[in-house]
């Protein structure tokens, strides 16, 4: 077995070797180095908040500065981490704790749709209040810190286990919704902590284990830029109050001891004012993550505490280093006004337990219609023929499937609260060679996927005693049989519901996309149910060609992850008392194959110890990939049914002539206002052409030179009564058209035809224009 020491020297050599053998240092898989840190000076909304973080650390001693950078167990509350506190001074020190779609681990919360549930339901509003709402939560609960939300992964592998914590694959729609949820979350008074920076898009070797290196994710500045920070420019611009650096390497560097992705991009080009905080136990080094950017390390002291002071005594890290940490986590603190009585005492609702503790219930009652409204937004429907839905008034339905249930216990973690993967049977099962985790989730229904990504629900209303209790209103005979793989099917039936999920977790990549079992349970029903209606609760890409052509199965929904209220709000929806308007933010397609990369980054060899993943698909992913090679999904991205219909019309694409002026100018780095200003202006009418109310969510594509085919760069969703119209308007800002010029270090925008399309998914295109620039 190797060791850690070992290992460290055996990376040592092959760098050295690789080094040796190239000529130019600056080559594909090497991190250069940005040095010193940039200082935080508080520019536009950071002023205040830095102004009193400067006064009060002018007042610390070195030992209380760097008290501030380092995290501490704490015997009064089960934070997923303290750092210190300054008694001296009266400063509390702060909890942070898990993560960006509830609170997680506690009691007396509410249980939020997940992230991909919120992603399909591309509301920005929406996305808003539920961080809004959540944040509060944290909030009372004494929680300074709350682990989200979260641009990374986006999604390079299908397969990934975090996908679901996440609100999309695409750039785009992930960056609007960090940004409402960072609003949302500061705005109730909470530090928004936008992770994982950056390239964690696998979980298989995200850490060093037994001697081997965490997977190094090899990305051109190119690829970076357009794809996997896109998101990021959107949070720091919305002004989140911390980032997270990531477990995995990024051009064989550590993340967080990076120094072009932390003082670099972060620090100098995005012109983060917060600080950075690592992944739990993601700090490797002392003076070298001091150095590269790194101002928190957590959940204890890592390579810091006493370290650090030394290091500033010894010469090896400046005071400045140290008192830019602290300023930069006091700003933050101020700049979402934790200072005063304004917050409770740290980690005050999050405690251990089975010990005895006062209950502290962080649930509002004005957060109930969003998490309902949430639950019911995310939801996609993917084929619905024969009149399958809306359930009208039924006398027999017969229900079916594992999923349409609790699960027999509720913890606080519920479902998937797995063990640290620092043990050893954790870290093999990692490595692949212990068998992983069932695809499906057969305990019960899922709400959320697994492990830090999880919430505490109050309660589940699970799928099965939602419909028994519309069945009870309509005199609707039920049956159900849960258990079997092939349930006896009563012929009278008016319907059958299969419910079926697809579970992921952090610490596991899934194993698959669809799982036999499942897949054999839905092909049985339909084979003696001539109207079977088929959900599946979600935590990512979940194949459907089974049996989506299958003449028996008229409906299928992707339920994805909808927090509490679940089958409350599949309820309103398969009878008609609300209308599905989710769209998948992922492509569905028809076979494994189709991907150009699909499966985790493995070891080139047993000997070899330093796991690569070159990003050599760039920006070729999902939607991007698909239209490229011209491969034709199942179901594209952007895709879902409505009960209604929506008209397209009236397309105006208006560029606005000052503000296009092309390379060269110097209004396009990412700090300048220029990359933001408005570009081109484009509207459209919708109108609902159908016979019920509906919401739509009309999607705005654009084709760059030298790029994919489309890109996301508009989305609104409206909603519509029966022939009611509206206009819609999208913002095209000077970023949308641009492309990262890796020799200019800046955003530049090409000469040439830039086409527009509009329309109701991705390949569903129903209004076309372009401009020449
Ligand atoms: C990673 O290496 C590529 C290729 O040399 C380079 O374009 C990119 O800027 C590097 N990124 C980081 C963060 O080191
Ligand atoms: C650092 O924080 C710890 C934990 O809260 C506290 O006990 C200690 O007194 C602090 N040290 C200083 C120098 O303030
Ligand atoms: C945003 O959502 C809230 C809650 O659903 C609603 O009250 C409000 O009117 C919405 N605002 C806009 C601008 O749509
Ligand atoms: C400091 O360094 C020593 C020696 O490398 C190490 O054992 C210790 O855990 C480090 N961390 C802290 C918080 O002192
Ligand atoms: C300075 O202190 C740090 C932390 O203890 C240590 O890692 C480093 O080797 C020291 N450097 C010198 C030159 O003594
Ligand atoms: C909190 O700090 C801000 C400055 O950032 C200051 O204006 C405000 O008065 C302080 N609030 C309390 C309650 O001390
Ligand atoms: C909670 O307390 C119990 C009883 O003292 C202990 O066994 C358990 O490990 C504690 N849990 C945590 C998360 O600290
Ligand atoms: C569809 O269901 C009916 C029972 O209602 C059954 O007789 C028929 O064989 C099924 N069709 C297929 C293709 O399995
Ligand atoms: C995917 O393709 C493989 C190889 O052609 C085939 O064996 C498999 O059945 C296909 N899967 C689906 C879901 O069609
Ligand atoms: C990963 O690579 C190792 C070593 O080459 C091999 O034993 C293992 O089967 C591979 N795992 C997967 C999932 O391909
Ligand atoms: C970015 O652009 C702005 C003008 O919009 C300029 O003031 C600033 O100096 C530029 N920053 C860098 C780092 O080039």
């Amino acid at each position: 077995m190797w060791t850690f020491a070992g290992s460290t020297a055996l990376r040592a050599l092959a760098v050295a070797a690789t080094v040796s053998a190239l000529s130019d240092v600056d080559f594909y898989g090497q991190s250069p180095p940005v040095y010193p840190s940039p200082i935080g000076n508080g520019k536009g909304v950071w002023a205040g908040a830095y102004a009193s973080a400067q006064d009060l650390v002018s007042q610390m001693t070195l030992e209380e500065k760097a008290n501030l950078t380092r995290g501490f167990t704490s015997a009064d509350n089960a934070c997923a981490g303290n750092t210190g506190t300054v008694p001296r001074l009266g400063w509390p020190g702060m909890c942070l704790h898990d993560a960006g779609n509830g609170v997680r681990a506690t009691d007396l919360v509410n249980s939020y749709p997940s992230g991909i549930h919120v992603g399909a339901s591309w509301d920005k509003n929406l996305t808003y209040q539920r961080a809004y709402y959540m944040g509060k939560e944290f909030k009372t609960k004494g929680v300074n810190v709350p682990l989200g939300p979260n641009a990374g992964p986006l999604g390079r592998i299908p397969l990934g286990g975090r996908n679901w914590e996440g609100f999309s694959v695409d750039p785009y729609l992930s960056g609007q919704l960090v940004a409402e949820s960072i609003t949302g979350h500061q705005d109730a008074g909470v530090i928004a902590n936008l992770k994982h920076f950056i390239g964690n898009e696998q979980e298989t070797f995200r850490r060093p284990y037994f001697g081997v290196e965490a997977a190094s994710s090899n990305i051109d500045d190119k690829t970076l830029h357009e794809f996997y920070l896109w998101p990021f420019m959107d949070g720091v611009k919305a002004g989140v109050g911390s980032v997270m650096c990531s477990y995995n390497r990024v051009n064989n560097s550590y993340g967080c001891q990076n120094s072009k992705l932390m003082n670099g991009i972060l620090k100098t080009e995005l012109s983060f004012e917060g600080f950075v905080v690592a992944d739990w136990n993601a700090q490797h080094s002392g003076v070298a993550s001091a150095q590269a950017g790194l101002d928190m390390v957590m959940p204890l002291g890592g390579y810091w505490g006493d370290n650090l002071t030394d290091a500033v005594r010894n010469g090896s890290v400046t005071e400045a280093r140290v008192t830019d940490m602290a300023t930069r986590i006091l700003a933050a603190w101020y700049l979402v006004g934790q200072n005063g009585s304004n917050f409770p005492e740290p980690g005050v609702g999050i405690k251990n337990m089975t010990l005895p503790h006062e209950a502290v219930d962080a649930r509002e009652p004005d957060s109930k219609p969003i998490i309902l409204e949430g639950a019911i937004a995310g939801h996609v429907l993917l084929k619905n023929e024969n009149g399958a839905l809306p359930l009208k008034k039924p006398t027999m339905l017969s229900v079916f499937g594992y999923d349409a249930t609790v699960p027999a216990t509720k913890n606080t973690d519920i479902l998937f609260e797995l063990a640290y993967t620092s043990s050893p049977e954790m870290a093999q099962a990692v490595l692949g060679t212990v068998q992983h985790f069932d695809q499906a989730a057969k305990g019960g229904t899922i709400v959320t996927g697994g492990r830090a990504g999880a919430n505490g629900p109050a309660y589940i209303s699970d799928p099965l005693s939602a419909i028994s209790q519309r069945a009870a209103l309509d005199d609707t005979w039920m049956n159900w049989d849960l258990s079997s793989p092939n349930p006896d099917v009563n012929a009278a039936s008016d319907a059958c519901l299969v419910f079926i999920n697809a579970i992921a977790t952090e610490g596991w990549d899934r194993d698959g996309l669809h799982d036999d079992f499942s897949d054999g349970l839905v092909l049985d029903v339909a084979s003696k149910c001539k109207n079977t209606i088929v959900v599946i609760h979600a935590a990512g890409v979940r194949l459907v060609d089974q049996w989506i052509e299958h003449p028996n199965v008229t409906a299928t929904i992707i339920a994805h992850l909808p927090g509490q209220d679940s089958g409350q709000a599949l309820v309103k929806l398969l009878y008609g008392e609300a209308g599905f308007s989710g769209k998948l933010p992922y492509t569905i397609p028809k076979n494994e194959t189709d991907y150009t990369v699909y499966k985790p980054c493995n070891r080139s060899s047993e000997e070899d110890m330093f796991p690569q993943c070159d990003y050599s698909e760039g920006v070729y992913v999902d939607y991007r990939d698909f239209d490229a090679r011209n491969v034709t999904p199942r179901f594209e991205f952007g895709f879902g049914m409505s009960y209604t219909t929506f008209e397209y019309s009236a397309l105006s694409v208006k560029p606005s002539g000052q503000n296009l002026k092309l390379r060269g100018d110097s209004n396009s780095n990412s700090t300048g206002d220029g990359l933001w200003d408005i570009a081109v202006r484009v509207e459209t009418t919708i109108t609902n052409s159908g016979s019920v109310d509906g919401a739509e969510i009309a999607q705005l594509y654009l084709a760059i030179p030298n790029s994919p085919p489309k890109q996301l760069r508009g989305f609104e969703k409206v909603a519509l009564s029966p022939l009611e119209s509206a206009t819609l308007r999208f913002e095209l800002t000077r970023r949308d058209l641009s492309v990262w010029d890796v020799v200019a270090q800046e955003w530049v925008i090409q000469q040439g035809t830039y086409t527009v399309f509009v329309g109701a998914s991705s390949r569903d295109v129903r209004l076309t224009d372009s401009f020449e620039l």
